[in-house]
């Protein structure tokens, strides 16, 4: 494997979404289940996402010949906490939006308290999805998943970003000041808010595979970080730049709401050049450790970077 086609690259992309849907399904049976927070549940997560992190999950497992029910698991579990992370990313007590992949966002379809308890349920799930009998490993490889996760999901990871997200937007401050944000500010937001799950995604191969060297290890450290930080930067030059239509949600909103962004900070060729940078730095550390096996992964740095959804 080496150079990936852009097709090649869509089609894999689609194949392991499928896949991920079905097996997530299967976790969201409705059963004697409360049937208005099964069906929001299951409105919020197959509602047309991308499934990129599944996928990261699905190929950082291949890298080391690692396929099948384990990867599946391990994607279902990550793709519920990141559809959570939407939901409650907008309430109107967060961004406050009403669409989300071109459908109202849940708490517009339902309302508040259910589109936060369906969000309690993604986040819940996902941990009853790695400690439970659909995910067979050994328990010292599934505690090592589930603190892996917890830490990419919490205060120290996507739920931390976004309490520095907000902070960043002035609205815990008296006066509403925001402070000019630095470079290293917003690359820390980013990486808690975003980069954390993304991150988690790309190492969750190794800790399925039963042997890995550090220099493996610490290239799909490397890899999953710059992919993080490329992710947000793009969804925020597309706040700017994209069309609101084809990304199904609305755009041109953070800078109004005063978000910390590369794009608002150096502007969007500042941004650009960021992008390029960080995308540049994971695609050399991944090649350096996996030679022309990273030509997936490093074909989805390519995707990232021109994706206009
Ligand atoms: C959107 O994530 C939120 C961010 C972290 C920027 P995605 O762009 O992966 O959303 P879906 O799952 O494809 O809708
Ligand atoms: C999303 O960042 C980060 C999350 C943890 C959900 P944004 O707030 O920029 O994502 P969008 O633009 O609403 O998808
Ligand atoms: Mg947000
Ligand atoms: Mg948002
Ligand atoms: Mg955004």
């Amino acid at each position: 494997m080496s150079k990936i086609s852009p097709d090649a690259l869509l089609d894999a992309m689609k194949a392991c979404a499928a896949r991920t849907d079905a097996a997530i399904a299967a976790q969201l049976a409705p059963g004697r289940r409360p049937p208005r927070l099964v069906e929001a549940m299951q409105r919020a997560i197959f509602a047309g996402g991308k499934r990129m992190r599944p996928f990261l999950v699905q190929e950082s497992a291949r890298l080391f010949g690692i396929e099948g029910d384990g990867p599946l698991q391990v994607a279902c579990a990550l793709e519920a906490i990141h559809c959570y992370s939407l939901v409650h990313d907008d309430l109107p007590a967060m961004d406050d939006d009403d669409l989300r992949r071109g459908q109202p966002t849940l708490h517009k379809a339902y309302d508040e308290a259910t589109a936060i308890l369906a969000g309690d349920g993604l986040l819940t799930l996902a941990f009853g999805i790695l400690t439970g009998p659909a995910l067979k490993l050994p328990l010292s490889r599934k505690v090592k998943l589930v603190a892996a996760l917890a830490g990419a999901a919490g205060i120290d990871g996507m739920v931390g970003g976004q309490m520095l997200d907000l902070t960043a937007e002035g609205r815990f401050d008296p006066k509403g000041r925001r402070p000019r944000p630095s470079v290293a500010g917003i690359r820390r937001i980013q990486q808690l808010k975003t980069g954390a799950l993304i991150e988690f995604a790309v190492n969750s191969g190794a800790i399925l595979a039963p042997r890995t060297s550090g220099d493996e290890k610490k290239a799909l450290r490397l890899y999953g970080r710059n992919l993080g930080l490329a992710f947000q930067i793009r969804d925020d030059i597309l706040d700017e730049t994209g069309d609101a239509e084809a990304m199904g949600k609305a755009l041109r909103k953070d800078a109004e709401a005063g978000k910390a962004t590369f794009v608002g900070l150096l502007g969007l060729a500042g941004a650009e050049a960021e992008l390029t940078r960080v995308s540049e730095e994971a695609k050399a550390a991944l090649t350096q450790a996996f030679g022309p096996r990273a030509g997936m992964l490093n074909a989805l740095i390519d995707f990232n970077a021109a994706r206009e959804t």
